[in-house]
């Protein structure tokens, strides 16, 4: 029999996990299920994430203790996953003796076989809060372009990667003091020493795993770049103690130990946790994570084994999802946007159909964005549509008509044998797939059977011929009731509460895996109770305003910008900026471009001709009246916004196609921002073609569709200004890719 052990990366303890998150958790459940209906020995371990900076700072900014921090964190996590169905057969934590037990132990093993190095680096100190600073905990002057605000790690500005000691006048965001560079020793693994067993290890496991060519690439990568020790001690206090002396006072890097923690809490689940971990030869480890953190399961963990010289269950095939992103930006933990797993609970929405979009729609190839009207739209169309469709129509039908009672299926039938080789064949299909994690298709496989369903019932109009042919329709009919029995076997990964609805109304307490080839013991329907009610119009509206979260309000928070400044602004200025705003949402497409080429316009001295790379492969051209105030050498290079959805028009005879952004400082609705001056809104560094989008406590959620040529009679007047770097329009801010966007000084003026 096979063994499989699954793992789902384990989630941080310090935050509410979004549905972003959520995926991989969730993932692994269903891939668990789907091997435990398949009759495979399986053991699907996760838990919190907990040890780490990141805990340690968040505790000491609530004034409790880290372990407190934990507690009250890892309750809400479960609380999440107990609500979204998932059965772990062991969910722990890594704060942990076991954890600790473990840890130390590769740790010392790893020592013994000469793989660990002691190395002494410059790292700043608080002296006042008497401890290092991780880098992302200073904040000061960028060197390269100045911004006041940047973070040891990288200038969020001009997004220079920088080094701490870099920074000019840093301080320590912990307590806001100077710091002091100092001395300290850190251990590190010497990863290149380790190499020659991971690559012979990555060759073989590659293959057999059958990674992905994503995970394949990104591992090579890594070891092409140069594999580098890395450091595996911290200067904390929230950790695993070294047992090494010299280093009492420091504990292990968070993700040396986070990893471990899927064997250590497999032993908190069994003594016998070797049976799964000791085990290449019998167990199939499978791993599901985000691809952020594919390295770390390809390379340092597997090396972190390896290196012990013992022999380890090492990864067999792991499932990367790229990012869901949610309505026009990325999810964010720390700036509170999106749908977190708290919430869904709250939307009354049932947590199948929640499992059924993210699965349906589960982002494998390429990242995905959910919008409520696309879930909306796939629920409504796909579950309630097809899926619940075919079960009400068949068991009405069938109750109505036969009483309730169901013909075994006859394959070798002259009617039937055509329908059940093509559902047989599908099947086989599925199954294939969800063999190797390929979790989407297994679901879009499912509703392409019941899809065949509905067309089949459509097609013999039962309605029509149960008089003509009763014999013939409750054949035809029973063999749906049958499929339908398949689908409860096949979905039940997924939808499991659903799938244990559907088999009640068959009669049926459990199905497994191996049920789907047989043609008995359905012998009864009862039923048929409506599975889901379609999610309305109304709540869908009110849930989008619900989860449209509050950007300005964020930023304020985040970069210290006082709320109450930033919202009197708003109030006393310009009071009409909400609505303006909103409009200015409601219609038009903004994106990124760059300057590629400016040329004056032949026939008009105010005009320049620029062409753009908007992302696309033609890119656009639009002409714009800045020759009275920048140089072409000065717009050339730079990254602009465009309204691209505009009607094209011809100005002077040249095809424009679209406007830019701009403030100004004068200016009334008819004529182009002018006066003396006009700031192009610059925002280097967004990707050319990148959608851009209003963000703020009163601006409508980003609309999905929008018009393809809209018609600008009046420029916009709408209030801009960058509040600490940051663009906000009227009282919103402007987001690329979930961020707010940083530009350069701009006029207060408007866009236009
Ligand atoms: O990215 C994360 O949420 C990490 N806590 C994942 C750790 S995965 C494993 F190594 F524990
Ligand atoms: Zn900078």
């Amino acid at each position: 029999m096979k063994r499989r052990l699954i793992t789902s990366a384990l989630p941080y303890v310090n935050n509410i996990p979004h549905l972003g998150n959520l995926i991989q958790v969730l993932s692994a459940d269903v891939f668990a299920r789907f091997c435990r209906s398949r009759g495979y020995d399986t053991l699907y371990v996760c838990g919190t994430d907990e040890y780490g900076t990141a805990t340690e700072t968040r505790a000491r900014e609530e004034g409790i203790t880290p372990r407190e921090l934990c507690d009250r964190y890892h309750a809400i996590h479960t609380q999440v996953y107990e609500w979204f169905d998932i059965a772990f057969d062991t969910w722990g934590r890594t704060s942990t003796p076991q954890q600790t037990e473990i840890v130390q132990d590769i740790f010392l093993k790893l020592h013994a076989a000469g793989h660990v190095r002691q190395e002494t680096v410059q790292q700043l100190y608080s002296q006042s809060s008497r401890m290092f600073l991780a880098d992302r905990y200073v904040r000061g002057t960028c060197p390269r372009c100045g911004y006041r605000d940047a973070r040891g790690d990288q200038c969020e500005d001009c997004g220079t990667l920088l080094d701490p000691t870099d920074l000019i006048e840093p301080r320590s965001s912990v307590d806001g003091t100077t710091p002091v560079v100092k001395a300290t020793t850190h251990l590190y693994i010497d990863l290149p020493q380790i190499l020659p067993k991971l690559q012979a290890w990555i060759e073989h496991a590659g293959v057999a795993g059958r990674w992905s060519k994503n995970a394949l690439q990104m591992t090579q990568a890594w070891i092409r770049d140069g594999l580098k020790t890395r450091a595996i001690t911290r200067d904390l206090k929230w950790g695993i103690p070294v047992p090494l002396e010299g280093f009492e006072d420091k504990v292990f890097y968070v993700w040396f130990d986070a990893p471990i923690g899927y064997i250590s809490i497999t032993a908190t689940h069994t003594e016998r946790w070797r049976d799964w971990w000791r085990r290449p030869d019998e167990v199939e480890l499978f791993q599901f994570i985000g691809k952020d953190n594919i390295p770390f399961h390809t390379v340092i963990f597997p090396s972190s084994l390896l290196g012990t010289g013992e022999r380890w269950t090492l990864l067999h095939h792991m499932s990367s999802s790229e990012y869901l992103n949610y309505e026009g930006g990325q999810f964010s933990k720390s700036r509170g946007i999106g749908v977190f797993g708290t919430d869904a609970r709250e939307t009354g929405v049932p947590a199948d159909v929640w499992r059924f979009y993210i699965f349906y729609n589960r982002p494998e190839t390429s990242d995905y964005t959910f919008t409520w009207a696309d879930f909306q739209q796939k629920v409504n169309g796909e579950l309630i549509g097809n899926v619940g469709n075919l079960i009400n129509r068949t068991l009405t039908f069938v109750r109505r008509y036969y009483d309730g009672a169901v013909l075994s299926p006859d394959p070798s039938d002259d009617r039937s044998g055509a329908f059940w080789r093509q559902v047989r064949e599908r099947e086989a299909a599925i199954t294939e797939s969800l063999e190797w994690a390929g979790l989407r298709d297994g679901l879009r496989g499912a509703c392409a059977l019941a899809d065949l369903g509905n067309k089949t019932l459509q097609a013999a109009e039962p309605w029509r011929t149960r008089k003509s042919d009763p014999e013939g329709t409750h054949r035809l009919l029973s063999d749906l009731v049958y499929l339908i029995r398949d689908l409860a076997i096949l979905m039940a990964p997924y939808i499991p509460t659903t799938a244990r609805r559907i088999r009640a109304m068959l009669g049926q307490s459990e199905l497994y895996w191996s049920d789907l080839a047989r043609h008995s013991g359905v012998d009864r329907v009862i039923g048929p109770e409506i599975l889901f009610a379609p999610l309305e119009d109304e709540l869908i509206a009110k849930l989008r305003v619900r989860y449209s979260g509050s950007q300005t309000e964020r930023i304020a928070r985040t970069q210290g910008v006082p709320m109450s400044d930033t919202q009197q602004r708003s109030e006393s200025t310009e009071p009409a900026a909400l609505s303006v705003a909103a409009r200015f949402l409601r219609d038009v497409d903004l994106r990124a471009a760059r300057i590629v080429e400016v040329e004056r316009h032949p026939d008009a001295d105010k005009l320049y001709i620029e062409k753009l790379d908007d992302g696309s492969e033609a890119g656009r051209t639009i002409v714009s009246g800045l020759a009275g105030h920048y140089r072409p050498e000065e717009l050339v290079g730079k990254t602009i916004v465009v309204v691209a959805n505009l009607k094209p028009a011809k100005l002077r005879g040249v095809k424009s196609e679209g406007m830019l952004l701009a403030a100004g400082n004068k200016s009334d609705a008819t004529e182009p921002p002018g006066g003396e001056i006009v700031d192009v809104l610059f925002v280097d560094g967004v990707a050319p073609g990148t959608r851009l989008v209003l963000d703020g406590e009163n601006v409508p959620p980003v609309p999905s569709a929008l018009p393809t040529r809209i018609k600008i009679d009046a420029f916009l007047a709408i209030p801009i200004r960058a509040v600490a770097g940051v663009v906000q329009v009227g009282d919103a801010t402007l987001v690329a890719d979930g961020r707010p966007v940083t530009t350069n000084k701009l006029a207060d003026g408007i866009v236009g």
